[in-house]
Formats: structure tokens, sequence, C-alpha cells
């Protein structure tokens, strides 16, 4: 590395070049670094530290080692410690002494705050996006199955009978969430630290809400020092894609679960499964079980970023070059999963008659019989504790809640009649949940709007 080394009387030692270079991942910053220089050379331009026709030159030739990057004609120079010089020398080689006044009023240390705030809010874009589609998946396939009624788990116990829909709509409801989640992480990022220089501003005569503006920035940074060391953005980012990351993991753990021989309530299609080298009649759902694992790593970048940015003295510090790895594998794992699962959700089919007969064991009624003691005036907890008694009674006598004569349902409570035996139906079970977001008021939300399909 020899630039920027003229008060130096040794070369870098090509082992610790190569240890503090950042080139590998900023060759995700191409694009960034490239947008933050020309709204930089756009402000210097504007409060006359550079002239016009040198401004455009300078432009034209970003614009064209942009393209270039786009096309993959533009790869970073191990030789420079970033993507900041090698643009810079590149620029140099291109247009000659125009190159030199780029970095007028700039260090590198607003320069890369401003890459990562830029990356990050294109990451957020992405990543909405694909959020945005695997959502769409999930209606369409809740709004295929709004009929489709299945065993509701708590514990991993059935619980009550429960629409397909309606599950699916969890995870729907989840993703929404994590959605407003990086809008919100939005506000905080799209704040120019452009003009804070390497610490303390500039005694240049720059303008800070000009390039800010330039960016498309409402905010501008307050305090200079801050500016340069802020990474919060960042670990609100990847906090982000770690509650996103932790959602898809509990959509991939349910659908393994439920494509089991042993629940088999869906198959997954020959496109997103894997066999085995010795079994041949295995169908394996390895890409979900990654995607189940892959929060791992993401929770792994939330802990290394917090990690590096605890205890760092105020001001710039070369650590926080390393605030990058984490972020740029968070944002990868998120979009890749997100595509696995999107993929392998819209693909997957439902065993309809699994399902219902799973939800039609008769104790998955026992909570509907307890409403049915209510609704005819005994108090909750008593008719809680008949229904308790009827089951247990049920099992010892080895037989079902649904074939033991009403007289003997009639020994625990003269309010049990005939019409009891009308609950056992999973459909109607479901149905009659039609208190506001219950099981029989599922709605499916549409990009068009909300559509009440109870
Ligand atoms: N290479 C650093 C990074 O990517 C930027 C340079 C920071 N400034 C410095 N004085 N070394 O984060």
């Amino acid at each position: 590395m020899k630039v920027l080394r003229k008060a130096f009387n040794q070369p870098l030692d090509p082992v610790v070049s190569k240890f503090v270079s950042s080139v590998k991942d900023d060759a995700h910053l191409i694009a960034a670094d490239i947008t933050g220089s020309l709204a930089h050379v756009a402000m210097l331009e504007k409060v006359g530290l550079i002239g016009s026709t040198q401004a455009a030159n300078i432009s034209g030739a970003l614009q064209v080692i942009k393209e270039q990057a786009f096309n993959g004609q533009f790869d970073l120079d191990p030789e420079f410690e970033d993507v900041h010089m090698s643009v810079e020398k590149k620029l140099e080689a291109m247009i000659g002494d125009d190159a030199k006044l780029l970095h007028t009023a700039r260090s590198r240390n607003d320069q890369v705050a401003l890459d990562m705030r830029l990356y990050t809010l294109e990451q957020i874009g992405t990543i909405g996006w694909h959020l945005k589609i695997l959502n769409a998946v999930l209606n369409e396939k809740a709004a295929e199955t709004i009929d489709v009624v299945m065993p509701g788990y708590t514990h991993l116990q059935p619980a009550q009978p429960v629409s397909f829909a309606h599950v699916l709509n969890a995870f729907s409801e989840m993703l929404k969430r994590d959605e407003e989640r990086f809008e919100d992480c939005k506000k905080r990022t799209a704040c120019s630290p452009l003009g804070a220089g390497a610490i303390a501003g500039s005694g240049l005569p720059i303008s800070p809400e000009f390039s800010a503006a330039a960016l498309g920035f409402d905010k501008v940074f307050a305090n200079s020092i801050d500016a340069v060391s802020d990474r919060d953005f960042l670990a609100e980012f990847v906090f982000d894609c770690t509650m996103t990351a932790v959602h898809l993991s509990q959509l991939a753990e349910t659908l393994i679960i439920w494509c089991s021989k042993e629940f088999g309530f869906i198959n997954f299609s020959d496109a997103v499964t894997t066999t085995s080298s010795l079994m041949p009649q295995k169908k394996n759902p390895d890409p979900v079980e990654i995607v189940r694992a892959k929060v791992g790593t993401v929770v792994g970048d939330l802990m290394s970023l917090l990690v590096i940015l605890k205890g760092l003295p105020v001001g710039y510090n070369r650590d926080l070059q390393e605030t990058k790895p984490p972020a740029i594998n968070a944002a990868g794992t998120i979009v890749d999963s997100l595509k696995v699962m999107a993929l392998a959700i819209s693909e997957m089919t439902v065993n309809e008659e699994a399902m219902l007969k799973a939800a039609s064991q008769p104790e998955m009624f026992a909570t509907d019989i307890v409403e049915y003691l209510v609704n005819k005036g005994m108090p909750f907890r008593q008719a809680h504790e008949t229904v308790a008694e009827v089951v247990a009674y049920a099992r010892e006598s080895k037989t079902s809640l649904a074939k033991l004569p009403v007289t003997e349902y009639k020994k625990y409570s003269q309010l049990f009649s005939e019409d009891v035996f009308q609950l056992f139906d999973a459909r109607l079970s479901v149905k009659s949940k039609v208190s506001p977001g219950g099981t029989g008021n599922v709605q499916i939300k549409s990009p068009e709007g909300v559509k009440n399909h109870a």
C-alpha cells in the first residue's frame, strides 16, 4: 500500500496490509461509495470549492466507474486499503489532477459512515420487497385453505381445531411487524454524516445540508464526533434481521414438523427437497432446515456487532471497519432465506384429510364443551372442572368423549343433553370462534386491501 504514506519511512508490512484491508467487504459498497461522492462533488461545486468544469469531470468519471462496477468491470484493487482509496485512484487514472479535488473537506471516516448508511437503506428496500413477496405467498396459500381445518397446538400438544389459513396468517402478522421494524429503522439510517470530516467538521465553507439533500436525506448530523462513530443504525438493522431470522426459523420448524411422516399435513415439492446418499426413499426438507439454522449465524452477527461497538472510546476507531461483515452477512442471509421460504411455501401441497382427521380427535372439543356449559349458565371455572372430570372418566373407561352416552354426561351435570354431540365437528368448532382475531373470523390481507373470508 503505497498511497498516503509520504510521512512514513517504511512501507506497510504486507501481512499487516492484508490484515487491515476491507476490500473484500467493500465490494458490496462500490455503488454506495460513488453515490456519496457524487453528492459531495455537487456540494463542493455549489459552495464554490471546485469549479463546474472540474465537478462535471469528476461526476462524469464517477458515473463511468459506477457503470463499470455494475457490469463487473471494476474490481477493487487489493493494493489499496478500501473502496474509498480504490475509487479515488481509479478516478485519478481516468481524469488526472481534477480527481485530487474530490476528497476536499472529507475524510474516509465520514465517507464510510455514509456508505454503510446507504448500503443499509438499499438492503432495507430489498429485504422489504422479499418480505412482501413471502407475505403474498402466505396470503395466497391462506386464501386457498380458508376451509382447511387442522389441530391448533400449544406446547406442541393438540389444543383446539383452527383453520390452516389462520396459522399461516399468524406468520403473516410476524412478517408484517418485521417490515414495519425495517421501515422504522430507515428514519435513523437516513441521516447524512457527510461534512463531519475525520472528527471536527471543516474550516472550509461546506454545506452538509446540501449534500444531505442531494442524497435525498431529510436529516443531517448534529455532532461531527457522533457522526463518524455512530453505528447504532447498523446494530438496529442487524437486530431487525435477527428478528426476521427468528420468525423464519419458527416458520421453518413448523413446516418441518408438518411434513414429517408422523404429521403428514403438508408435502414440499421436489424443487425444495433433497435425498440421502444412502437411503433412496428419503425426501428431506434440507433448504428449510438451513433456513431454521441460519438464525444462528444472524444472531452471531448481532452479537459481533454489539461487542465490537461496546467500550469504544469516543470518536472514529478502526474497529468500526469490523462492523461491515456482520451487517453484510445478516442482510444477505435474510434475503436468501426469504427467497427459499417463498419458494417452499408456494409449491407446498396441503393434506386436508390428514389435518381434518387429527383435528377431529374427540378431546380437541373439550374446550367447546366447557363453553357449551357456560352458554347454559354454568360459571366458567365450574364448567372447566366438570369437563375435566368427564375427560378423566372417558380416559379411564377407554372410551371417547364422542361415544360416552349422554346418561354418563348427565352424572356430571344436568345441563348436558343430546345436543352436546353436535360439538364434535372440527369445521363447526372453527366456525364458532367468531370473536375478533379468532380462527372463525379469518381475514386474508391481499394487496388490494382486506377481504373478509369468514
Ligand atoms: N477502511 C476504513 C473502513 O472501511 C475506512 C478508513 C478509516 N479511516 C482511517 N483513518 N483509517 O472502515
